[in-house]
């Protein structure tokens, strides 16, 4: 009898402060022990990671799974897009439970217990999004954070799920009164209502009129009104999804002043250009998320920002939609339902393209595993590789060049935003909680074994 389940050999373990060759013990789901080199008879199962690499699990702390958007639902499920996310090195996420109007908070989170449970294949948080404070909803922040929901979200755009600055600022208040943060999609919702307005008054109905109806200038307002709200209520506030280098600049200028404000920003901000919108035969919807695709000069800036902690997370904002479920716009780019895939290329895409933009993979590891874990309420139970943690990582092989097609992913929906990039790399093994889930790019864990993660409270980094 091996005194570990299972033995991770020669790998390279890279953590947020560290990279060196060693191995890991695992036991009953947790990191047992980590030395420089341990006997083979010391398990049952022995993985020989020799010239691969070793990572945390990733944090995703933004997805929308079978969330409803403009009349449908977001493609992927907590079975499938749980599922992809393995594959592709995630090892949890933290999902938006969308208040109904008029419903609990209570409700609300139930309904996405009833989503996620028994169908997600990694363990998962729940963020939720307040979108009506009458009733008492602000009463039950208190018991709600209790409960594990640590984090909620407040959209300052979209008709059916908006809150204006008076009931942000309270969102805030109480919130953070019980050490929850707050994440705020920053976007002006009058400038975008009187744009969309005039352009489909004049006829200009094709997706290429999104990002126009909703420049960066009005990101950047609205987060310098959300960071003006939280500075009032004292509150820490979490600048999520921010694509261009106005809503950085007013994070940074934020924590250069000592405000407890983050940032988070994604892979299609970094590495996609507004001339997607162009595609023909209505491609240009694929990329139709808020905020949108910006011009290509926000990829250094916000490059920069990661690496030099101005952004805190790198998160997907996943929220898939097939072809057909995007045609709801085909006359009315308004109408075209919000959001893309991303949750199974995160890693791969960031540990090729991070280095090319001066990001160590120590520095990934930061922002996609360590500092969710940490801002979430989750460190070091998540987010890192350390004697007593969960045996959450991935083992990503150099050497297997691949050029990303849809086909090889398993996302449910009938396209990929990053459709013919290359990767440098890609993960062949996925462990949670020490079980190997997925192994050359197939899930292989069972259905349905992901557990909800009770998260404690936030910490501002
Ligand atoms: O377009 C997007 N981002 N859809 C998902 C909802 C949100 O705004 O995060
Ligand atoms: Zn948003
Ligand atoms: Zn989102």
């Amino acid at each position: 009898m091996g005194k570990f389940d299972t033995l991770i050999k020669n790998g390279i373990i890279v953590t947020a402060s560290d990279r060196y060759k060693g191995d890991i013990g695992i036991k009953d789901g947790k990191i047992e022990e980590i030395s420089l080199k341990m006997a083979d008879s010391d398990a049952k199962k022995v993985i020989d990671a020799e010239g691969k690499y070793v990572f945390p699990g990733g944090i995703d702390a933004h997805t929308h799974l079978d969330m409803p958007f403009g009349g449908t639902f977001s493609s992927d499920n907590f079975l499938t897009g749980t599922r992809a996310a393995a594959v592709g090195g995630t090892t949890s996420v933290i999902d938006y439970a969308i208040q109904p109007i008029g419903d609990t908070l209570e409700n609300t989170a139930k309904i996405w217990r009833e989503k996620a449970d028994g169908k997600a294949c990694i363990d998962y948080g729940i963020h939720i999004a307040v979108t009506d404070t009458k009733g008492k909803t602000l009463e039950e922040i208190p018991k709600m954070v209790q409960a594990g929901y640590s984090s909620y979200k407040v959209f300052m755009v979209y008709d059916n799920m908006r809150v204006e600055d008076d009931d942000l600022i309270k969102i805030l208040k109480t919130a953070s009164n019980e050490g929850a943060i707050i994440g705020v999609h920053c976007e002006n919702y009058y400038v975008i209502k009187y744009l969309t307005e005039k352009f489909l008054k004049e006829g200009k109905i094709g997706p290429e009129y999104h990002p126009l109806s909703r420049p960066a200038v009005i990101e950047g307002e609205a987060a310098n009104r959300a960071i003006v709200l939280s500075e009032i209520a004292k509150a820490p506030l979490m600048v999520v999804h921010s694509s261009c280098k106005e809503s950085v600049e007013e994070i940074r200028a934020a924590r250069a002043k000592g405000l407890p404000v983050m940032g988070e920003t994604c892979p299609q901000y970094l590495l996609l250009s507004e001339e997607c919108y162009h595609e023909e035969n209505f491609g240009g919807s694929k990329y139709v998320m808020s905020p949108p695709i910006r011009n290509k000069s926000n990829w250094s800036e916000l490059w920069r920002a990661v690496r030099e902690g101005d952004l805190q997370t790198v998160s997907t904002d996943h929220c898939p939609f097939f072809m057909k479920q995007k045609e709801l716009g085909i006359n009315d780019f308004s109408k075209i339902p919000n959001g893309a895939p991303g949750i199974e290329l995160r890693m791969p895409l960031m540990l090729t393209y991070g280095p090319k933009n001066g990001l160590s993979f120590e520095k990934i590891v930061e922002v996609t595993a360590s500092n969710p874990a940490k801002i979430y309420g989750m460190y070091p139970k998540k987010g890192t590789i350390a004697v007593g943690s969960d045996a959450d990582m991935f083992i990503y092989d150099p050497d297997k060049k691949m050029k990303v097609t849809v086909n090889m992913l398993h996302e449910n929906v009938d396209y990929t935003p990053f459709e013919g990039f290359e990767l440098s790399g890609y993960p062949v093994m996925t462990l949670s909680r020490g079980e190997v889930i997925a192994e050359d790019g197939e899930y292989t864990g069972k259905e349905g074994r992901g557990e909800f993660l009770r998260r404690g409270k936030c910490t501002v980094i």
